[in-house]
């Protein structure tokens, strides 16, 4: 079968031209379509393609000039060729001045007119070609552009993975960075709980909430579940392909449009679990997408391993600190078990105040350690029975800030300086070490610096005779009120329930 060399139109009124036309074209391997009035063509020409049109000028009905301009309104690509004897060779002319292609003059010269009819054909389709190229160009463009902004997201987490210390941030940024990839309206982390086997939402953007905090996956347990277990993304046109249906729960999650579940797991252990839903009109989740997300959420779950064990270091470094003040107390009478009760005082009062469980957690712990910096000071000084010198009170002093210094370096959690460093600063500004004011002073160590003072009056000190009832503390706070003491959390002390302390001593 030969080459088809393009679609012509031929419109001419003489029946014998069309014929001889039609048959030289064709012999030369053309698809020719005749008609003998330029509106047939016209009609022709908006409901086939063609690679040329060419026509007659002087016809019955509308002109091939008619005909030209009106061709040019309908589809501007297609080349047009008049054909005209030479008594009107000057409209000839100007119908090049208006778009066409070329003429050509009755009586044909065939050769020529072949070489016309080639050179406008493959002129117009290398027109096409050159538009298909600058399209292609472009979409490539975009995929170039699209490409680099994931490398680029993927850098990004890739740096915040690196320095991580705080792993709210980190998955907060993968939300963002899988919502700048995707643009899905619906974005949601979960991450596996070791003790229950679920995952849960950590943190989400879009989805209902309150849908979100019900929401509990079982691993191994439904689709979701097992897809977890396996460590298999699914996207609604893997469940369209295997005849999957979602039951309620996880239809309430996914919706009816495009998805995507991408467990986050890392060394063969899960981590979690990355949920996408209503992206943008057309979009297609395809594998590129679950390329690169799933290279987010590697990213993720290094962040999440090194988290925990970050946290696992930190539980580890406390717990030795709070060896060490136990040990450092245990050799003073005037100190034993201080750091320990204090602990406990401020865990029980900031439940009472209503603090959430992780700030009660914070201050507990910071409790535990608050005096650490008494390691640096003499134990002359710290076991002495008598009062303290003016130099040896100034040494002492100093234990908030070098216990600050201890920490520090450890990178222990950031919410336990106040405590550590402010616990002995007053209200009136009279305290040391910073000497801050009231509203300066962090509200963790208004608090502590109360349940400091309430256990230090009421344990015995050597350098005191006895030590006072839980009563006359209370008293001597509320005598303080607005002068060492905050005037709200002391007064609030004073009705957090002796009852509550005496059943705890
Ligand atoms: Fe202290």
């Amino acid at each position: 079968m030969k080459e088809n060399k393009g679609k012509i139109l031929f419109v001419d009124d003489d029946a014998g031209i069309l014929d001889v036309v039609s048959d030289f074209l064709t012999l030369e391997n053309f698809e020719i379509t005749t008609v003998n009035e330029g509106d047939k063509a016209l009609e022709m020409l908006k409901s086939s393609e063609f690679d040329l049109l060419i026509t007659d000028i002087k016809m019955p009905g509308l002109s091939g000039l008619e005909v030209l301009k009106k061709a040019k309104e309908i589809n501007n690509e297609v080349p047009v060729i008049v054909v005209t004897g030479f008594a009107s060779m000057e409209t000839a002319i100007e119908a090049v001045k208006d778009g066409a292609y070329d003429y050509i003059t009755k009586p044909f010269d065939m050769e020529k007119f072949l070489n016309i009819t080639k050179k406008a054909i493959k002129q117009k389709k290398m027109g096409q070609e050159n538009k298909e190229l600058l399209s292609n160009l472009t979409n490539l463009d975009q995929q170039l552009e699209l490409k680099i902004n994931q490398i680029f997201a993927l850098g990004e987490v890739s740096k915040a993975v690196a320095n991580i210390s705080d792993l709210d941030t980190i998955l907060q940024a993968i939300v963002n960075i899988a919502f700048e990839i995707t643009k899905a309206k619906n974005i949601a982390l979960l991450l596996a709980d070791d003790t229950s086997k679920e995952l849960v939402v950590e943190i989400f953007k879009g989805f209902n909430e309150e849908m979100l905090r019900k929401l509990r996956i079982k691993a191994g347990e439904g689709l979701l579940g097992n897809m977890a277990q396996e460590k298999i993304p699914i996207t609604k046109s893997l469940l369209v392909a295997k005849n999957i249906v979602l039951g309620k729960k996880e239809l309430d999650l996914l919706g009816e449009g495009e998805f995507l579940c991408l467990p986050i797991d890392y060394r063969d252990k899960l981590f979690g679990m990355l949920v996408l839903t209503e992206f943008p009109d057309q979009y297609h989740v395809g594998e590129d997408e679950i390329r690169v997300l799933s290279i987010l959420s590697r990213q993720a779950s290094i962040a999440i391993d090194n988290s925990m064990l970050y946290d696992k270091l930190q539980n580890k470094y406390l717990t030795t600190l709070e060896i060490l003040v136990a040990a450092l107390e245990a050799k003073c009478k005037n100190t034993q078990g201080h750091s320990q009760r204090v602990s406990i005082y401020a865990r029980e009062f900031s439940k009472f105040l209503g603090l959430i469980e992780a700030e009660v957690l914070v201050l507990e712990r910071a409790c535990a350690v608050h005096d650490i910096g008494k390691i640096v000071i003499p134990e002359s000084i710290l076991a002495k029975p008598d009062k303290l010198s003016e130099k040896e009170m100034l040494q002492m002093r100093t234990h908030p800030f070098k216990g600050a210094d201890i920490l520090i370096p450890l990178g222990i959690m950031r919410g336990m300086m106040p405590v550590v460093r402010n616990h002995h600063e007053r209200y009136d500004g009279k305290g040391y070490p910073d000497a801050l004011k009231n509203g300066e002073i962090p509200f963790e160590a208004k608090l502590v610096s109360i349940v400091d003072a309430f256990d230090a009056m009421t344990s015995s000190r050597s350098y005191r005779r006895g030590c006072l009832s839980k009563k006359e503390a209370l008293a001597e706070i509320e005598s303080q009120i607005g002068a060492q003491f905050d005037p709200d959390l002391s007064m609030k002390f004073l009705k957090f329930c002796p009852d509550i302390m005496n059943h705890m001593s």
